[in-house]
């Protein structure tokens, strides 16, 4: 188990366990990559993001995950795997996270991308991030820093 606080200075834990918080998570992170790049969101607010959000009523957790990239960046997720869970106590009550790592085949231009501008490809995600005011909150604590260790270590990303 990995504790440590977020830019906002909330508790976060985070585990590479399978579903150890919760089997329903109702909030989902996808990590993608595409045509050997990046793949992320410009939110409207928060600034650029791995897309994810809130599973839906009669959706499971990877479900959401395959529609929130889609929505938010038009890819179409060709392979997606579980990497962890975390656990936010935020000011405004806890949140409990899936983590997927995901391989998008294809980028699909979107009517509407939602709360966001849609896609962004980067080469690299820059060490910086967290003095970075480009960057979202969701991407300026050790979630980020884990996860993708974890990934390159296994698949050998960049
Ligand atoms: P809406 O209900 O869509 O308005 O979203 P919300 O921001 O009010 O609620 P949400 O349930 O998405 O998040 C509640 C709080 O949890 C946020 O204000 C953040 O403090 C925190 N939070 C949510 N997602 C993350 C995340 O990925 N990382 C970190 N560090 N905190 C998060």
């Amino acid at each position: 188990m990995n504790t440590f606080r977020d830019f906002y200075n909330n508790e976060v834990k985070l585990t590479f366990e399978d579903h150890y918080f919760s089997k329903e998570p109702k909030h989902v992170w996808v990590i993608c990559r595409y045509n050997n790049k990046w793949l992320l969101t410009r939110h409207k607010d928060r600034g650029m993001e791995f897309p994810g959000g809130k599973v839906e009523e009669g959706e499971t957790a990877q479900q959401a995950a395959v529609r929130e990239v889609k929505e938010e960046t038009g890819g179409v997720i060709n392979w997606i795997v579980y990497v962890g869970q975390y656990y936010v106590a935020g000011k405004g009550g806890t949140v409990i996270k899936n983590v997927y790592y995901a391989i998008v085949n294809e980028l699909v231009d979107q009517p509407t991308y939602f709360e966001t501008h849609g896609p962004v490809l980067l080469e690299k995600v820059p060490d910086n991030v967290r003095h970075n005011a480009k960057f979202s909150f969701i991407m300026k604590d050790d979630v980020l820093t884990h996860c993708m260790k974890k990934i390159k270590k296994i698949y050998s990303t960049e």
